[in-house]
């Protein structure tokens, strides 16, 4: 049925149908859904950074970047949501054009640039969704907030999340916003490690809970950049890793059209990519840390290879844009 429907979807620009859906989805709940994809998901309970995770298979951040559907994508089986990126006040994101399908190499390029509605709408959201899942949510900074002072805007999100989040995600590895990349290396990331630990303590004894903190990193990283980041997460007592976000490497689409767009390209191209840094961080971590993987999930082999590698989790994105719903069903049974 999917690629049916995938065939007509794919005739529409790719953010007209993204925002169309979200738009229905938003207004679905979760009955419908769970009643046609949920109940043929079997339990595989799993307990990662101390959260018991229905299944291991997630939605991966930017889909559902305001936290509007969250009950609806549980209904289609995942086992938990991550909503976001979402930053302290809304942005409007670069302009449009800013995402492109390449089919030929089952993949997207996408240059959004963090559109999102802000951290208190997405807030109202999760609380509205009266969700007893697992939603991470995804937080980054603003477009207009300088390089030296990103940290208050990771700050500032955590305050305002922590209290409805399951886990929250750090994001310091989109490509499409200036700069943020460069905050995965040396002492700028220490520094920021170790203030958002201190808020974490904070907030645990404030709302009397612990909730966890994973950094996302990118896959375009040096084995160096590996090693050092994953010694500086262990450092500072970070609770996982999720690896790895879009890259920029164009090698294997630069003879396709749009191959050359500039954003983060994910999907097929990057699996191979992404497995390996999950790999090199394994070995690095030395099982200190969980690793959500995530890149190029298109298969039940692609799954396993992550699980493999050393993730104790995963996440889809465009794997499900291309597959459906039914890609997530053969992932958690065969796990
Ligand atoms: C259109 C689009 C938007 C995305 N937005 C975000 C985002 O806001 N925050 C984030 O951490 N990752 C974002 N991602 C990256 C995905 O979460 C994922 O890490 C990456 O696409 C690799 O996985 P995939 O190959 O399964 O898509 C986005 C990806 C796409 C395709």
């Amino acid at each position: 049925m999917y690629p049916l429907i995938r065939k007509v979807l794919f005739q529409f620009d790719p953010e007209k149908i993204h925002d169309f859906t979200i738009g229905s989805l938003k207004h679905m709940g979760q009955a419908p859904l769970s009643w046609l994809y949920k109940s043929r998901v079997p339990n595989k309970e799993v307990e990662v950074m101390g959260i018991k995770f229905p299944n291991p298979v997630g939605l991966a951040a930017g889909l559902d970047k305001n936290g509007e559907c969250i009950n609806a994508f549980t209904g289609m089986g995942f086992g938990f949501v991550e909503v976001g990126t979402v930053t302290p006040k809304p942005q409007p994101g670069n302009e449009k054009l800013r995402i492109f399908r390449l089919p030929e190499a089952n993949a997207i390029i996408n240059r959004m640039g963090f559109n999102n509605k802000g951290v208190d709408y997405l807030v109202e959201q999760v609380r509205k969704a009266n969700f007893d899942g697992v939603v991470g949510i995804n937080i980054g900074k603003n477009k207009v907030t300088p390089e030296d002072k990103a940290k208050d805007d990771y700050i500032f999100c955590m305050r305002k999340v922590y209290d409805v989040a399951s886990y929250i995600t750090i994001n310091i590895s989109s490509p499409n916003t200036p700069g943020l990349r460069s905050l995965q290396y040396g002492e700028a990331l220490n520094e920021l490690l170790s203030e958002i630990k201190a808020e974490q303590a904070k907030l645990a004894e404030q709302y009397g809970k612990y909730v966890p903190v994973a950094v996302k990193i990118a896959p375009d990283l040096t084995i160096e950049e590996i090693e050092s980041i994953a010694e500086c997460l262990v450092a500072n007592n970070i609770d996982g890793v999720i690896a790895t976000n879009t890259t920029l490497d164009r090698d294997k689409v630069d003879h396709l059209e749009h191959g050359n767009e500039m954003g983060g390209l994910s999907g097929k191209p990057v699996t191979d990519k992404s497995t390996e840094v999950i790999r090199l961080l394994a070995k690095a971590l030395d099982g200190k840390m969980p690793i959500i993987g995530v890149g190029g999930i298109h298969s039940v082999a692609d799954a396993k290879a992550k699980m493999e590698a050393g993730a104790s989790l995963v996440q889809l994105y465009t794997g499900f844009i291309y597959e459906g719903p039914d890609l997530v069903r053969d992932i958690v049974k065969s796990l």
